[in-house]
């Protein structure tokens, strides 16, 4: 099915990078597709094969273990997958030793029936199972099939300290949970992730201390669900309601999380995502309104703006809680910038339910948004117990005008900044021209300027000047 994101492709499926040990002489090719979560832990694998021997290589040919971070959230998803592994299969002809894995999502839907449907997969590893990745790497070598997609309650790889893989240097991503307990009916995530689990908040702050002293400037905290996250000494958010009183009353919630992180660094910028309005609390949004480190950015997906689909969906909000929600941030942070997700032609949507969301998107006018057309996966409570029945033409075209409408609203907001200061955190050189830089203002908005005598990871004053649809183009001010 068609996806579509009006700003920031993501990072896909390119050969990642690591720093090279000397002593190591093993070659590892390794990518990784779909969400930020599945490239932090691409960097957790790549640090754990950096101790077995493993350095990363650029070059398909030259590898002695392919492995492949898979994401299953939408059918084409997968089927990109499919393509390498048709394209692993024709260098494997060359070079017959190479190993193959296949991690993350897919690995944990389709187990170990991946390896009698793709014969090019000698490993099948799912996504809390990678610190098991040394031994199935012994009995790939020893000519076995190697399969672990056991699910964990604990495994955080809270004392791993991931390799950061092609990062410009500027910006981390630090996972603070893992998986998800909310049961969204479209949604293969809790199938894939399993349990929602936090890590503790010491180690948390250990990382972003480790990447404060590398020189990184901006840390993004990970979850599938940040605002759901909780530390009580360990163990499932669902067992929280059993942990001792003492235990109830010492646990961190996410905005004490938020505010220990910026405050113990307060010369390092925070981001988070991704949040789920049904947890969101006004407590997290007092918190970012107090520190100015924290960025005024939420991506706060809705998927509809009709009460009907939400509930089809097992949202656990209506449309007027969310914008309720939104008044209350539009009040505590004026200048906040917000982000939607939307699937347009979930089961049994009508013409009125998609107008609702239409209709809902003019009320909020997102700065961006990330916008798919329904996609039934197996295994899901949509896929047993409900029709996937709107026509693919329908799908379509309501996706189309999801689209049309975000980037109309998206333009709104950016020509908001012209003639306004902007403070940019330069992440790089621009892609479009070596005499500009790229960086990122508080909104998360993309901001272009002419290269002076700054450097990467500089924040510097922009005035801007003019814009597109998710760019800002300005001068230093
Ligand atoms: N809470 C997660 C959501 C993961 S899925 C997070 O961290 O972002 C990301 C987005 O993919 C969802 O918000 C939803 O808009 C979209 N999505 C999930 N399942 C889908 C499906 N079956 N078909 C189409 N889009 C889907
Ligand atoms: Fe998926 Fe809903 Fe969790 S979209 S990741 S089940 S919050």
């Amino acid at each position: 099915m068609g996806s579509e994101k009006v700003i920031e492709e993501k990072k896909q499926g390119q050969a990642l990078l690591t720093e090279n040990k000397s002593g190591n002489h093993k070659k590892l090719y390794i990518e990784s597709y779909g969400c930020q979560m599945n490239l932090n832990d691409t960097e957790i694998v790549a640090s754990i094969l950096s101790t077995e021997g493993y350095n990363t290589t650029h070059l398909l040919e030259d590898a002695d273990l392919v492995l492949v971070n898979t994401c299953s959230i939408r059918e084409k998803a997968e089927q990109t997958v499919r393509k390498r592994l048709e394209k692993y299969n024709a260098v494997k002809k060359i070079n017959p030793t190479m190993k193959v894995g296949v991690l993350g999502c897919m690995a944990e839907r389709l187990k170990a029936k991946f390896l009698e449907e793709e014969k090019i997969v000698d490993l099948v590893v799912g996504p809390d199972a990678y610190r098991d990745l040394p031994n199935l790497l012994q009995e790939v070598n020893a000519g076995r099939d190697a399969v672990n997609v056991i699910l964990s309650k604990e495994e955080t790889y809270g004392d791993v300290s991931p390799v950061r893989l092609n990062s410009n240097g500027v910006s981390a991503f630090v996972s603070i949970t893992r998986g998800c307990d909310n049961m969204c009916t479209f949604c293969v995530v809790p199938f894939t992730r399993g349990r929602e689990r936090s890590r503790d908040p010491k180690s948390i702050l250990e990382e972003i201390k480790e990447l404060v002293d590398s020189n990184y400037k901006e840390i993004t905290l990970l979850g599938q669900n940040v605002d759901s996250y909780l530390w009580y000494g360990g163990g499932l958010k669902k067992d929280f309601k059993n942990a001792s009183e003492i235990a109830k009353a010492t646990a961190v919630d996410f905005a004490q999380l938020l505010d220990l992180a910026a405050t113990e660094f307060p010369q390092t910028r925070f981001r988070f995502s991704t949040s789920n309005p049904q947890d969101m609390s006004l407590n997290v949004i007092h918190t970012m309104a107090k520190h100015d480190n924290i960025c005024k950015y939420i991506h706060l997906p809705v998927q509809s703006g009709s009460t009907s689909v939400l509930q089809r969906m097992n949202r656990q909000h209506t449309r007027e809680e969310y914008m309720e929600l939104i008044d209350n941030i539009r009040n505590i942070i004026p200048e906040c910038s917000l982000s939607q997700d939307m699937i347009a032609g979930f089961c049994g949507e009508t013409e009125e339910e998609h107008q609702d969301t239409l209709s809902l998107m003019e009320y909020v006018k997102y700065d961006f948004g990330f916008m798919f057309a329904y996609s039934e996966r197996p295994g899901t409570p949509a896929e047993k117990r409900m029709e996937d029945d709107v026509p693919n033409a329908d799908k379509k075209r309501r996706l189309n005008e999801i689209i049309q409408l975000q980037q109309k609203h998206g333009l709104y907001r950016m020509e908001q900044f012209i003639g306004k200061t902007v403070e940019v955190l330069i992440e790089g050189t621009s892609k479009k021209s070596d005499a500009h830089w790229k960086g990122r203002n508080s909104q998360n908005a993309v901001v272009i300027f002419p290269k002076g005598d700054e450097q990467v990871g500089d924040f510097i004053n922009v005035l801007v000047e003019n814009c597109t649809s998710a760019t800002l183009l300005g001068k230093r001010a």
